[in-house]
Order: C-alpha cells, then sequence, then structure tokens
C-alpha cells in the first residue's frame, strides 16, 4: 500500500522582545522609511540573553504536537534545520528531543540556511513514503540575532528569531507533500556566509572584532539570485506536481525581503492576495520564516483542509527549493 506524508499539525515560536525600525534608528544610520521601503520590515522579534535555538524549537515543537493530537513518544525522527544551533555539539535537534520527551526518536540538525524548512519536509517525505518512519517532526529555527552584527546597516535591519514546526505523518489516504524540490550551488557560498566560527576559521583574539563572526553578505548579488531561483523552485514544484499557478490557494515564499515576494509571485503568475506576507512582524528568519508563515496561515483560517499550499525558499550556499502541499 502506498504511503503519503501529511502535515497534520504546526506550530510556532517567537521570542517576546520586539526590535522596530525606530528602535534600529538609534544603533546606525537607517530609517524606518528606508527599512521599509526596500524591506517591508517594520518589526523583529530577538531573543533574551538565556533564549537559544532548542527553546524557541521544542516550544514551537510541543505546539505542533497539540495541533496534531499525538504524543511526544511517538515522534520516530525529529529532523531541525538552523545555522545558529545551541552548541557545535551536539545537534540542536537531541537538546529539542530531550525537553519534549520525544524518547522514540532518531534526531538530527540539517544546515541549509534559508531552505532548511522545504529541504527538512522533503527528508521527512522520503522516509514516510517509504515506511521507515510513520510521524517525523521537522523544524526550521534560527537565533540569527547571536550572528547579526548590530553596527552593520546593511544587515542588521534585515533579521530575526524565531522557530516553526510540522508534524508529517504517513497515512493510506492520498494527498500531503505532493512534490518536493531541492537545489544548491557551492560556488556562490562567498556572496552570503559567516567567515570565522567554524573549524577553518576559529574566532579568538586576532579576528574577535573584525566582523568575521558575524552574517556578512553582498545585498544586491543576492537579491538577483534570490529571485531567479525562487522562480525556478516554484516553477518545478508545479512541474512535478502537475499543478498550474492558479490551483495553488497559498504561496508561502521565504520571507526575506517584500520586493523579492512581489517578483516571485508576479513571475509565477500568482496575484498578492494569494501570497502569505509577514515578514512586516518578524524580518527574515531564515530556516523560521517558511514555518512560521505555514502556522500563522493555518490558525488564522487562511489554509483549510485540503487546499494547497505552494512554499518556495532561498538562501545561503547557495541554496533553494520548494514544496506543494495540500494540507
Ligand atoms: N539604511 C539606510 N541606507 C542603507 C542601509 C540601511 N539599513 N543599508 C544600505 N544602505 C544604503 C547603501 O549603503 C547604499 O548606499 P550608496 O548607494 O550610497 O552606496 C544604498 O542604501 C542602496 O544599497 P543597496 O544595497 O543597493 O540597496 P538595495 O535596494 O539593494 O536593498 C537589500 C538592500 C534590502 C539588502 C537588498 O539588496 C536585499 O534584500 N537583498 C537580498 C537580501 C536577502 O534576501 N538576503 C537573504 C536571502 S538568504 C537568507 O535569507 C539568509
Amino acid at each position: 500500500m502506498k504511503r503519503y506524508a501529511h502535515i497534520v499539525g504546526t506550530g510556532s515560536q517567537t521570542p517576546k522582545r520586539v526590535l522596530t525600525n525606530a528602535d534600529i534608528e538609534k544603533m546606525v544610520d537607517t530609517s524606518d522609511e528606508w527599512i521599509t521601503s526596500r524591506s517591508g520590515i517594520k518589526e523583529r522579534h530577538i531573543v533574551s540573553d538565556n533564549e537559544a535555538s532548542s527553546d524557541l524549537a521544542s516550544a514551537a515543537a510541543v505546539k505542533a504536537l497539540a495541533a496534531a493530537g499525538i504524543d511526544a513518544s511517538a515522534i520516530d525522527l525529529i529532523i531541525l534545520a538552523t545555522v545558529t544551533p545551541d552548541k557545535p555539539l551536539p545537534s540542536t535537534a537531541c537538546f529539542v528531543q530531550e525537553n519534549i520527551g520525544a524518547v522514540n526518536a532518531a534526531a538530527m540538525d540539517i544546515v541549509a540556511a534559508c531552505s532548511g524548512f522545504v529541504y527538512g519536509l522533503s527528508l521527512a517525505r522520503g522516509v514516510v513514503e517509504t515506511g521507515q518512519a510513520n510521524n517525523v517532526l521537522v523544524i526550521g529555527v534560527e537565533v540569527l540575532s547571536r550572528v547579526t552584527n548590530w553596527k552593520d546597516r546593511n544587515t542588521c535591519v534585515l533579521f530575526g528569531d524565531g522557530a516553526g514546526a510540522a508534524v508529517v505523518q504517513g497515512s493510506d489516504t492520498p494527498g500531503g507533500i505532493l512534490g518536493t524540490y531541492m537545489k544548491s550551488n557551492g560556488s556562490l557560498w562567498h556572496l552570503l556566509n559567516i567567515p570565522g566560527g567554524g573549524y577553518r576559521m576559529p574566532i579568538d583574539e586576532s579576528n574577535m572584532n573584525n566582523g568575521s563572526r558575524y552574517i556578512q553578505m553582498a545585498g544586491p548579488e543576492v537579491y538577483k539570485n534570490a529571485v531567479r531561483a525562487m522562480e525556478e523552485a516554484g516553477i518545478e514544484a508545479l512541474k512535478r506536481t502537475g499543478l498550474r499557478g492558479e490551483d495553488i490557494t497559498l504561496f508561502i515564499p521565504h520571507q526575506a525581503n517584500i520586493r523579492i515576494i512581489e517578483s516571485t509571485a508576479d513571475k509565477l503568475d500568482i496575484s498578492m492576495d494569494k501570497v502569505f506576507v509577514n515578514i512586516h512582524k518578524y524580518g527574515n528568519t531564515s530556516a523560521a520564516s517558511i514555518p512560521i508563515a505555514l502556522d500563522e496561515a493555518i490558525r488564522s483560517g487562511r489554509l483549510k483542509k485540503k487546499d494547497k499550499a505552494l512554499m518556495v525558499a532561498f538562501g545561503a550556499g547557495f541554496t533553494w527549493g520548494s514544496a506543494v502541499v495540500e494540507i
């Protein structure tokens, strides 16, 4: 009997502390007008000193499990996407496993930047459809505020913290995750990266204060690649499912920049009233952006049973990908 991978519950969590554009105006030479018109962002949520990715991820996971109506012990696998893990070792997924009591789960992190959640959905679909797991928790989480240079106006206005989670469950009923697509181009890694803090360039006294430990981005080049790759990913997901733009109930793009979102929707021939946008509230939360948006879309009733959502992501690497899901 063929197995199908359905999303049966979602949850999200953002930190309490809100940093508005007015707050950032006091930190660097920028303005609410510039940030809003260039990116669509009005505010973002920022973790407190004692919060880390596993805290946000665990809270989002608990909500997703409640929405799915299953106990944590029923989870077979946790796939957690992040570029801001609690520690280099072990995986943040293992901290989440411990926090939520997913005692029967395997747990691992994946690193695909802003495409992480969509990559995770694709992997979850694979293990569910092949019968290797029945309940998979897919989480996207970031504390980008920890890797943001708050003195660099080119980047600090863009990013935020948060987590989103989805329970992917096996079923004999057709539907669920209908199609997925993943792609990378490592030759352009230098356009968006954190140079230091890994084991090629550990952070020490020599580079502590030269910006090496923070996100560095060639904004306009990233922008051009994002538009191109997100269009390709959207088209590919539709092709793989035999659907057209008009069959999609809601388009959920990675929330990096409102202009990238509008341009991608236009290229995919999807009108803006079918596009989910929450970038004004959260900024770019990388791997967390699509699952937070998915959760808000479901909880607010913009996505109902049998509706079809198209998710498209693009991020550092470069990585990009997409998924079409029947809710
Ligand atoms: N406030 C005021 N002025 C600023 C700011 C700021 N915060 N930041 C840059 N500027 C200035 C620049 O210095 C430049 O000035 P200059 O012309 O005197 O040199 C001017 O504004 C224009 O800068 P651009 O970089 O050309 O502005 P652009 O219109 O391209 O917008 C932005 C910049 C918003 C970063 C845009 O390029 C973008 O969104 N790029 C993609 C970013 C992205 O999506 N990243 C994430 C994808 S992957 C992931 O999510 C991790």
